[in-house]
This record gives structure tokens, C-alpha cells and sequence, in this order.
């Protein structure tokens, strides 16, 4: 069983041209269909502007699609919306960020901070209530209880980080949707973080669609893997079809730069183009060393290579024997 499903997702933004041009439209997901299994981490990779937030947004409720559906089991987020499937959404899908704090107050207290959304949800709930909920909190995200009366701006960012993983837990919450929830941090603070989302997965059977633009990050913490580029799926699969078998010219040039170490290191040359003007024919085409006379004409379609393994290619790698 599923807990996520988005079918078809598209996203265009209408940018207002000059005086006399058209809008122009910015369209910064492109025919997006994933799953993410209940217990599992689908993880979502992708360079700066492929998409991501766009799409954790619609997810989380936070945007609406031009076109597409996401389902959470058997509740359906699309055209028609019940009220009361969107109440559900607000409990049982929540984000943790980048920076969390850019919108909070400095002023609040962590333990203001963590109850929050409990406090807006259940306003007649006692006291005592509350506070042992934040104690269990602080304990299960590994902060001292007396953390919950400092400020945000005497912690670290791994401390401030914690802190926002327990106010996403806070109203028990199915599926957690990360967006680089650790990339503003020290290398050896991000192994901490993400082990304690393991832990806090297994130990809460959540389901977590993780964003990073770092494919070793993905690669250690996700069941199945998206690779987006210009809004668009180049591949998905379950972690080993990407890590080990990957078929795509783009993923292969992701996994060269996540071994900055490695021998024979092959850099993905030139720049993104703009999601304003994309290249015709296949959009990795400008910067793909395996592109041929086609690929400049015909979008590839995307293809099947087992039951869980699809590349957009007109000529995937096929694994070595
Ligand atoms: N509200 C918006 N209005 C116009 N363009 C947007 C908006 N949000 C995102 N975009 C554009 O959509 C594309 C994808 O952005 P985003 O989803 O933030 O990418 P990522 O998270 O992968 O870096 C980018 O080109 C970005 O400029
Ligand atoms: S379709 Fe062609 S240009 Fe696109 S990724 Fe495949 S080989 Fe490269
Ligand atoms: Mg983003």
C-alpha cells in the first residue's frame, strides 16, 4: 500500500512579460508521477531549480497544480477536495525545511515553538498535557528538556534542526515531507540528523519524501529514487535500480559528483537552461555527453526497464554484466 501517490503533477507559473509581450509561462514541473510505499523514503533528487520545492508545496498543500492528482491512500487531493481530507492533510503531512526559523519568531521559546501547531489545533488541551508532550518530544529528537525554554538563536543549526523535526512530529503526523532538511548543515552534523530520522521512522512507521540536490544523501536514506531535471522525471527507481543500475545519462553524471574522489570524475558541463526557454527534443540534451542526432529533435519517451525501474532516454546505459 501506498501512503503517496501523485499522478501527472504539472506546475506552470505565469510570468508577466513586458509591456506589450505575452505572459510567458514558467513551467517548473512537467508530467510528475511518483509512489512512495508506507514505512518507505521516496527521495527526490535534483539540481537547484528542477522542481522539488514545487512539488514537496503541492504535496504538502501549500501550492495547487495546473494539472494532476496526489492521493494519500484513499483520499484524493485534485480538483475537488473534501474538507475534510484537507483537515486531514494539515495533521497527517507535515514539512521540515531547510530553515525552519527564517519564518518563526526569535523571540519564542523552543517549547513555544514544538506545541505550537498542537496548541492551534486542540486550544482547549490542559497544561500538564502539553508539557509532557514536549518532554517526550525533546527526548525522542535527543535534547535535554531544558532546552525548551531557550531561543532559537542560542542553538546550533543541528540543535534548531531537532527542534523542528519535534514540531513536525507534534500532531503525530503519517508522512513528513524533508526539503533539504540538511543541507544548511556541517557534513558530520548531517550523518546525526538523518540517523535520527531513521530512527524516528522506524521507531513511528512514518513515511518521508526527502528533497536534496546531494544524491549521497538520497542514496542513504531512501527506499526509492527520483531523478528530476527541468521539472521533469529522467529516472525513478527503487534505490538500487538508480544507485547501482542507473540507466540515465544525468544520473550517471550525478554519481560522479557525489565521488569528487574518484578517478575518473565526469563533470556535468554548462549551465541549466532557463525552465523559461527549455531545449527541444530531449531537455538534457545541451548537456549530455552520450546525446546524439535525435535526441535535439524527439522528447525521448519514458521507458520501462523492469516493474520498478523508468528512464526518459533515447539511449539509457545498460548496466555493465
Ligand atoms: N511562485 C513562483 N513563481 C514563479 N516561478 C517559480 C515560483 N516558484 C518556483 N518557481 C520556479 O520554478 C522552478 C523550480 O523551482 P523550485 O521548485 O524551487 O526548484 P528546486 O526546489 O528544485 O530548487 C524554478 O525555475 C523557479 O524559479
Ligand atoms: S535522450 Fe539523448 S540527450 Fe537525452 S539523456 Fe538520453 S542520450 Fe542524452
Ligand atoms: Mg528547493
Amino acid at each position: 500500500m501506498n501512503a503517496l501517490e501523485v499522478s501527472d503533477i504539472q506546475r506552470a507559473f505565469p510570468l508577466r512579460g513586458g509591456l506589450f509581450a505575452r505572459p510567458k509561462l514558467l513551467r517548473a514541473v512537467e508530467h510528475a508521477s511518483l509512489a512512495l510505499p508506507r514505512g518507505g523514503t521516496f527521495g527526490l533528487v535534483g539540481e537547484s531549480g528542477s522542481g522539488k520545492s514545487t512539488l514537496a508545496k503541492i504535496i504538502l498543500g501549500a501550492d495547487e497544480p495546473t494539472h494532476g492528482e496526489v492521493r494519500f491512500g484513499t483520499r484524493v487531493f485534485g480538483k475537488r477536495t473534501s474538507d475534510s481530507d484537507r483537515r486531514w492533510r494539515q495533521r497527517a503531512v507535515q514539512a521540515v525545511l531547510q530553515d525552519p526559523f527564517g519564518s518563526l519568531d526569535p523571540q519564542m521559546n523552543v517549547g513555544d515553538i514544538v506545541l505550537e501547531p498542537l496548541r492551534i489545533q486542540q486550544s482547549g488541551i490542559v497544561k500538564e498535557a502539553l508539557q509532557k508532550r514536549l518532554d517526550a518530544l525533546l527526548a525522542q529528537v535527543g535534547l535535554p528538556a531544558e532546552f525548551k525554554r531557550r531561543r532559537p538563536g542560542e542553538l546550533s543549526g543541528g540543535q534548531r534542526q531537532r527542534v523542528a523535526i519535534a514540531r513536525a512530529l507534534v500532531l503525530e503526523p503519517e508522512i513528513l515531507v524533508l526539503d533539504e532538511p540538511v543541507s544548511a548543515l556541517d557534513v558530520s552534523i548531517q550523518a546525526q540528523v538523518l540517523n535520527l530520522l531513521k530512527d524516528l521512522q522506524d521507531a513511528l512507521g512514518l513515511s518521508y519524501l526527502l528533497i536534496s540536490h546531494d544524491l549521497a544523501v538520497v542514496a542513504f536514506m531512501s527506499s526509492h529514487i527520483g531523478v528530476l531535471y527541468l521539472g521533469r522525471f529522467m529516472e525513478q527507481g527503487t534505490r538500487e535500480d538508480i544507485v547501482e543500475r542507473a540507466a540515465h545519462p544525468y544520473t550517471h553524471a550525478l554519481i560522479a559528483a557525489s565521488e569528487p574522489d574518484a578517478p575518473d570524475v565526469r563533470v556535468i558541463g554548462g549551465e541549466i537552461p532557463s525552465p523559461l526557454a527549455p531545449p527541444a527534443g530531449c531537455v538534457f540534451h545541451t548537456r549530455c555527453p552520450a546525446a546524439r542526432d535525435p535526441c535535439r529533435v524527439d522528447a525521448p519517451p519514458e521507458r520501462h526497464l523492469s516493474a520498478t525501474h523508468r528512464v526518459t532516454c533515447h539511449f539509457p546505459i545498460t548496466p555493465k554484466a
